[in-house]
């Protein structure tokens, strides 16, 4: 496939000192641990080509403040885990220590270097030009003989680590990076998909929808989860004091005016439940919308709704989900989220984006029948809404600087 930025086959890494973005940002559960390591594991394939060369990997765990911001030494270990081979964490980021740790690699070796965000500069947003004047990128370029991103998951972040390499080394894409890239283009060209959007954040997943369609790279867009309530509500039905107050509290009464000009727009487009389950006292009961308002919570799609979403995504030549369709994490609540994950198994074409959906994806043991599971959160978001990829444009950009060189790799 011919592609607008270089991949691993444009270069030969035999002996060369290559430095890799990796997106290794995990889940941290209470005790401080890694709960999933789904990035890391497939972070592997990229590490495993680079065999013959001296590899030394930046990525980054959570954001300042954060009680997932931590030290990637854990990281290391679970990758060393997977690729049988010593991966060296160093507590540094560019400090002599770290250079000189580089600088004294043998082909073969991996460093894994320390969360790339304890660098101050590493979370501005600039332009990779910019970015290359950094300290950082200063001090670690001239260190390598070629950039590698792989960090699909941060490739919508114009970050130091993430664009600041580009402008300074010959730079292509990891496996990874090619593969959400091939997957996610599949899903967003060549003919409209069905969407099926829910989780809690409603702003993003109204914006996805308004993008989708107006951009034609949607058919339908079937609403789950919270936004679905927004869509409801926007739609006239008042859907219970509960599921007000939760869109009140999360400064999310705005995006129903927003629902309401989608409707009004793409009329029969927005496809919505028809019944919902309410928690009912820790029970699950179905509701014909036409039977609100409800003083109960609004906890997942109803059983009418199940069928019908089913039948539309496993007819479907092409399916997107991203967001789980109710509160999943409570096994009554979560019969939504596993059959519309399911119906997307039967679909020709199907595309599973964000944590939560993911995460189910694996529980059901279903990974393999889904066609993608996307490493992306905001990311996946992003690209399957039509936006420019900071990232990627970068790569794309660092290919015509390296033709324009015609620069030996
Ligand atoms: C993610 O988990 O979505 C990426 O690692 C990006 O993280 P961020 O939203 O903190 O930039």
């Amino acid at each position: 496939m011919a592609r607008d930025y270089c991949t691993m086959d444009d270069f030969t890494f035999k002996g060369k000192t290559v430095l890799l973005r990796s997106e290794f940002n995990a889940p941290i559960g209470k005790d401080g641990k890694i709960t999933d390591d789904k990035r890391i594991r497939e972070s592997v394939p990229t590490i495993e080509a680079l065999k013959d060369a001296k590899v030394a990997i930046l990525a980054h765990q959570g954001r300042p403040g954060k009680k997932d911001f931590t030290t990637l030494e854990q990281h290391a270990k679970h990758l060393q885990k997977y690729l049988n081979r010593e991966v060296r964490y160093v507590d540094s980021i560019f400090s002599t220590e770290a250079r000189s740790a580089i600088a004294s690699m043998k082909p073969g070796d991996v460093i894994l270097l320390e969360n790339v965000r304890f660098y101050s500069e590493e979370q501005l947003e600039k332009t990779p030009e910019e970015q290359a004047k950094t300290i950082m990128v200063k001090k670690l370029a001239p260190l390598f003989d070629v950039f590698l991103n792989d960090a699909f998951g941060a490739s919508h972040r114009s970050h130091d680590s993430m664009v600041g390499f580009t402008p300074v080394l010959p730079s292509g894409a990891g496996k990874l990076m090619a593969k959400e890239i091939d997957a996610l283009t599949e899903a967003t060209t060549g003919g409209p998909a069905v969407y099926v959007l829910g989780g809690a954040k409603v702003d993003d997943s109204v914006e996805v929808t308004k993008s989708v369609l107006e951009k034609g790279i949607a058919s339908r867009v079937l609403v789950t989860g919270a936004v679905a309530n927004a869509f409801l509500a926007a739609a006239g039905y008042d859907i219970g004091r509960p599921n007000m107050e939760y869109l009140e509290n999360n400064k999310y009464l705005g995006e129903i005016d927003n629902a309401e000009g989608i409707l009004r727009k793409f009329s029969g487009k927005v496809v919505l439940p028809v019944d919902v389950a309410i928690n009912k006292d820790g029970r699950r009961e179905d509701l014909d919308v036409k039977g609100l308002p409800t003083g109960y919570v609004i906890s997942d799609i109803g059983s009418a709704t199940i069928a019908k979403f089913s039948d539309i995504i496993g007819n479907a030549d092409k399916v997107v989900l991203n967001g789980p369709a109710g509160i999943f994490e409570n096994p009554e609540f979560r019969i939504g989220t596993d059959a519309m994950l399911k119906a997307a198994t039967r679909a020709k074409f199907s595309v599973v984006g964000g944590g939560h959906s993911t995460e189910a994806v694996e529980q059901l043991g279903i990974a393999d029948r889904i066609s993608h599971v996307s490493t992306g959160g905001g990311a996946a978001i992003d690209f399957l809404s039509g936006k420019p990829m900071p990232a990627i444009e970068a790569l794309k950009a660092a290919k015509g600087r390296i033709s324009r060189m015609a620069r030996p790799m």
